[in-house]
C-alpha cells in the first residue's frame, strides 16, 4: 500500500516498434486501472540487453517508448514513469532473488525456450534468468496487480512461487501480486498466422500493426489479414482469423464479442475488415498525434525522466533495505 492504495506495477521491453498486441494486452488495461492504484511503469531496459542491442538505438527506442507512455494517457504526476536502469534495486534484489529460485523452474519457462530457439549463437545466463530479474521488478514495489498479456502469466506464477517462498522463509516481507488480465486484448494474434501472438519480431511486415503505422498501412494490412472460407463473423475458435479481428475490434469499440457478431450478421467479411481497420485507426491517430507533439518536448521529457527515477528509487529501496536485513547483509553504519 502506499498511501491507502494499493499497488500496481508493469513494464514493457524498448526493443521493436510496439504492436497493437502490445497496447490491447497492455497499455490500454494500465489506463483503465491507473486511478485506481499506486502505479509504477516501467520502460524495462534491462531486460532488453539479453539479446544483443545496438546502443544507440536501444537508447532512442527506450525513449520513445517512455514518450508513448504519456502520449497513451498516462500521467505521469499520478503515474511513475521510469526506465528500469536508472533504479539500481531491480539488479540487487534480483540477485537476491536468484538465490531463491531453481534452475528446474527456470527450464521451464517457455519464454526461455522460445528465444534459446530463436537466438541460438547467444544463449546468455540473462536470457536464462531473466523471469527472475521480472520477480524483482515486481517485488521491489510491493505490487498487488499486474496487467500484462496472456504471454507473461507463466513468469507472473513464478513471480507468486518466488515471493511466497521468501515470505515462507523470512516472514511477510513481499506482497504476492496477482495478475491482471484483459477480457478480450489479452492474446492478439498475428494477422498473417492467426495461430501465433502479434509479434514485435515479426518478419513478416503484414503480420503485426505497429502503433506508429499510418491509417493506409493499417487499413491495407487489416484488408489482407487471413481469415477463412466460412463468410461468416462468428466468434469461435474455428474460426481463429476472424475471433482476433473480433477482439481487435471489440478492444476499439467497447463492443462485446456478442454484439459485433450481430452488428455484422450477414454482411461480408470486407465490410468487416474495413470496420476493424477503422476502428483502429481512430484509436491510434490520436495516440500517434500526441507522441509527435510530446517528441519535440524535450525538457518536458527530461524532467518526467528525473523526477520519476528518484520517485521509483524511493520505494525500491525501501523494500531493498527490508529484504537485505532479512537475508542477513551487514546494517550500513550512518
Ligand atoms: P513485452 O515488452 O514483450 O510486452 C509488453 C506487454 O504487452 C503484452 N503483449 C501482448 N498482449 C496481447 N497480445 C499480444 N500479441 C501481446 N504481445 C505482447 C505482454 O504480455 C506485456 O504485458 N517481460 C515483459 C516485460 C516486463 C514486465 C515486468 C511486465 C519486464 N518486467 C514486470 C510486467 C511486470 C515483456 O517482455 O513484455
Amino acid at each position: 500500500m502506499i498511501d491507502g492504495k494499493k499497488v500496481l506495477f508493469s513494464g514493457m521491453q524498448a526493443t521493436g516498434s510496439l504492436t497493437l498486441g502490445n497496447y490491447m494486452g497492455a497499455l490500454k488495461n494500465w489506463l483503465t486501472l491507473c486511478e485506481e492504484y499506486e502505479c509504477f511503469y516501467s520502460v524495462v531496459d534491462l531486460h532488453s540487453i539479453t539479446v544483443r542491442q545496438e546502443p544507440a538505438e536501444l537508447r532512442k527506442r527506450a525513449r520513445n517508448l517512455l514518450t508513448l507512455y504519456i502520449a497513451a494517457g498516462l500521467d505521469p504526476v499520478k503515474n511513475c514513469l521510469y526506465y528500469q536502469s536508472h533504479v539500481s534495486g531491480h539488479c540487487e534484489l534480483s540477485w537476491i532473488l536468484n538465490c531463491f529460485t531453481y534452475m528446474g523452474e527456470l527450464n521451464r519457462m517457455t519464454q526461455f525456450k522460445d528465444k534459446a530457439a530463436k537466438h541460438a549463437d547467444n544463449i546468455n545466463a540473462g536470457l536464462f534468468t531473466y523471469p527472475v530479474l521480472m520477480a524483482a521488478d515486481i517485488l521491489l514495489y510491493q505490487a498487488d496487480v499486474v496487467p500484462v498479456g496472456k504471454d507473461q502469466l507463466q513468469h507472473l506464477e513464478i513471480t507468486r512461487d518466488i515471493a511466497q517462498r521468501f515470505n515462507a522463509i523470512y516472514g511477510d516481507v513481499f506482497t504476492v501480486p496477482e495478475p491482471y488480465i484483459g477480457k478480450t486484448g489479452a492474446s492478439i494474434k498475428s494477422l498473417q498466422a492467426p495461430e501465433k501472438k502479434m509479434s514485435k519480431s515479426d518478419e513478416n511486415p503484414n503480420a503485426s500493426i505497429y502503433l506508429m503505422d499510418d491509417p493506409d498501412t493499417i487499413m491495407r494490412k487489416f484488408k489482407r489479414a487471413v481469415t477463412d472460407s466460412e463468410a461468416q463473423v462468428r466468434y469461435r475458435p474455428e474460426q481463429p482469423g476472424i475471433c482476433n479481428l473480433i477482439n481487435i475490434y471489440s478492444v476499439c469499440t467497447g463492443k462485446s464479442p456478442e454484439e459485433v457478431e450481430k452488428e455484422f450478421d450477414g454482411r461480408g467479411y470486407g465490410d468487416f475488415k474495413t470496420a476493424v481497420g477503422e476502428a483502429v485507426v481512430s484509436v491510434l491517430k490520436p495516440l500517434q498525434e500526441r507522441y509527435a507533439d510530446l517528441s519535440r518536448n524535450k525538457d518536458y521529457i527530461d524532467s518526467v525522466i528525473k523526477n520519476n527515477a528518484e520517485k521509483a528509487n524511493h520505494y525500491a529501496t525501501k523494500t531493498l533495505r527490508k529484504v537485505q536485513k532479512k537475508v542477513g547483509f551487514p546494517e550500513r553504519i550512518r
